[in-house]
């Protein structure tokens, strides 16, 4: 893997598809001390300052995905599971479908997944890939952010109080999602990988709001099915969303806590 560190970009993502180009079915990690233009999922800003992994996998794909829904909930599987190598097992770690890691009891936002695709095209035909790329909080102090962010996220130091070794991060997570992408649960979750994920599934049996392009749902989130579709009980009916938001519903206030960050182009 060809891997290009910066100290500022604009976007890990925009640089890795304009590297993509240059180098056509190669897999390249691209990462930055600091983004100027960083993109969350919905068109959003993703802030990221010093201190925070900022990086993109380019992972090229020989024969197309069946199920692409789940190439975002695997993404996010996979940080979690090196998020919580680094921290230890006793801070809770949860997945807001399809890819954001929450942390803590308060289940505040500490990484999103911006899975994208670089369609055959783009370079002369020469073969498709995957461009993922994936934002954790790390090392700073969520200060930094916006005030609209701040109450919502959490950073890996605020949540531990140490320092961690972002390049140590950063390749435990390189290590995952190649190890997801290439393994048996691309093509659909097989039934070991679904039971994990559907555990740590934040809001299961409870109340949420899926965002669906224009449309908001409200409903009880009931469970995943293989394809990393969720299930929403809406009135008497079970329904499958493939792309969106899911966020909590706040019955009391009748407000919808509203994510972050956050829809994948996948
Ligand atoms: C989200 O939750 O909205 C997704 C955020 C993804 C942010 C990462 S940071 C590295 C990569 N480069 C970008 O511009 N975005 C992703």
């Amino acid at each position: 893997m060809q891997t290009f560190h910066l100290d500022e970009l604009d976007s890990t993502n925009e640089h890795a598809k304009r590297l993509a180009m240059r180098y056509p079915g190669q897999s390249l990690l691209v990462t930055a001390n600091r983004q100027t233009a960083g993109r969350g999922r919905s068109g959003r800003l993703w802030q990221s300052p010093v201190g925070g992994a900022w990086f993109t996998l380019v992972w090229p794909i020989e024969k197309p995905i069946e199920h692409a829904s789940v190439i975002p909930l695997l993404v996010g599987w996979a940080v979690l599971q090196s998020v919580r190598k680094v921290i230890g097992a006793t801070h809770t770690l949860k997945i807001k479908w399809p890819n954001d890691v929450l942390l803590g009891d308060e289940q505040l936002k500490v990484a999103g997944v911006l899975c994208e695709q670089v369609l055959p095209t783009d370079h002369g035909g020469a073969g498709g890939g995957l461009v993922v790329g994936v934002g954790i909080n790390v090392n700073f102090d969520q200060a930094q952010l916006d005030d609209d962010l701040r109450c919502a996220a959490t950073t890996l130091l605020s949540a531990t109080g140490r320092a961690i070794e972002l390049s140590d991060l950063i390749e435990l997570c390189v290590q995952h999602i190649v190890a997801a992408l290439d393994g048996p649960d691309r093509d659909g979750l097989t039934a070991t990988t679904l039971q994990q994920v559907k555990t740590h599934l934040a809001w299961m049996n409870e109340s949420v709001c899926v965002r669906s392009g224009h449309r908001l749902v409200k409903g009880i989130c009931h469970s995943l099915d293989p394809s990393g579709r969720i299930q929403i009980m809406v009135g008497q009916q079970l329904r499958l969303f493939n792309a969106g938001e899911v966020s909590q519903l706040r019955i009391s206030s009748d407000r919808t806590h509203l994510p972050v960050n956050a829809v994948s182009s996948l």
